[in-house]
């Protein structure tokens, strides 16, 4: 979006966000919401609660100058000072309370908001063109996908309004051996200045690339397979043994694994060992931006880079220290793209996801790339 958001607008976006999170956990019923999955990923309450509690913090306290609803609550949602193994356990808001929580932070928000300028000329950066609202609607959609990530271990068929199984897994791409040549030269890196971006997709500057060659298509379920077989390297998160095949267990439900689908739920590692054997590498984050507009098939898994998580040069954390800056370094590993679970208002060409390189929780697959010819 080029044209500044308007209140108008915004109320819009944070309904229809919010929409989304009720719907997705609509069909399940408390106990489902407070349970413990995986030491990897928090139980849905603190989701729910984290996310209204993010926006209390953000649209309420800070823009609105008010007091928050539970006291000092808000130490158990902070992501930081409570890991995710932990989480489960926190006396969290769960059940009606959580509900009304959500309910009462929203309508103190909308409250806020219409005293609010979100014009471009308003000197406060955080609210100089919706900034710090379009954090929050992103930050919500992004926990969409991460509560997403939670349903795949449901024991019990997840049956949500529109219950098309095909909604969730990345489209089929087809076998395509076709490559994509993008030639040296100097590429401009990162979000522009106008709009919307986190703090870590800026600033814009530019690389150097020598030429390259990258798959117009990730690596498909039957490409995988063929490497199990001739390697007896482990099978993705959520495969299970089918006769000869696989089949994929996920959100209660088992099915064929599809040949014809990009490969999704395994590790950086896994991405790393795979590329290895083809006689390929990854591409690194800046490869995959300059080569964006060409690839096809983007949108249907996060993909693996080969680079660390780093600051750009010129960095300059905002609006907080914890949203990127305290995961810089060599620990993390870049992907690009978005999956299938990544609502479109968050997918943006220069967006960085981040992640540990042997989690296969998140939805990450592979594209393979080579030095040119
Ligand atoms: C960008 C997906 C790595 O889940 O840690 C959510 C997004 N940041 N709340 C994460 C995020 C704060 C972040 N990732
Ligand atoms: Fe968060």
């Amino acid at each position: 979006m080029t044209t500044s958001p308007t209140r108008q607008s915004i109320a819009t976006l944070l309904a229809e966000a919010r929409e989304r999170t009720i719907a997705l956990i609509a069909p399940l019923g408390d106990e489902l919401l407070n349970r413990v999955y995986s030491e990897l990923l928090s139980p849905l309450a603190w989701d729910l609660g984290h996310i209204a509690n993010f926006e209390e913090l953000w649209l309420v306290q800070t823009v609105g100058g008010r007091a928050p609803l539970h006291g000092d609550l808000g130490r158990f949602y902070d992501a930081i000072e409570n890991p995710r193994k932990e989480r489960g356990e926190l006396p969290i808001l769960r059940d009606e309370e959580l509900r009304a929580y959500m309910a009462q932070v929203r309508e103190r928000t909308l409250d806020v908001l219409e005293g609010v300028d979100v014009g471009p000329d308003n000197p406060d950066r955080l609210l100089r063109e919706g900034f710090v609202y379009e954090m929050l609607i992103a930050h919500e959609l992004q926990h969409q996908e991460t509560m997403l990530q939670l349903l795949q271990m449901l024991d019990v068929p997840y049956r949500p309004a529109e219950a098309d199984p095909e909604a969730f897994l990345p489209a089929p791409v087809g076998e395509g051996e076709e490559n994509v040549r993008v030639e040296a030269g100097t590429y401009e890196i990162g979000a522009p200045g106008r709009g919307f971006a986190y703090d870590n997709e800026r600033p814009r500057h530019a690389i150097d690339l020598a030429a390259f060659e990258i798959d117009r298509t990730p690596v498909t379920n039957a490409a995988y397979s063929a490497y199990m077989a001739a390697t007896g390297a482990e099978p993705p998160m959520y495969w299970i043994r089918d006769g000869d095949g696989w089949a994929r267990t996920a959100m209660g439900v088992t099915v064929p694994v599809d040949p014809a689908r990009p490969v999704v739920h395994v590790s950086w590692d896994e991405a790393e060992a795979y590329a290895r054997w083809a006689g390929r590498r990854l591409p690194t984050e800046f490869e995959w931006e300059a080569a964006r507009p060409r690839l096809g098939g983007v949108g249907g898994a996060w993909e693996w880079t080969s680079s660390d998580f780093l600051a750009y040069p010129g960095f300059e954390a905002f609006p907080y220290d914890e949203y990127s800056k305290v995961f810089f370094g060599h620990t993390y590993k870049v992907l690009r793209g978005a999956s299938w679970a990544t609502h479109t208002h968050v997918a943006r060409p220069s967006f960085r996801n981040w992640d540990l390189p042997q989690r296969r929780q998140i939805f990450a697959g592979i594209r393979l790339a080579k030095e040119a010819a």
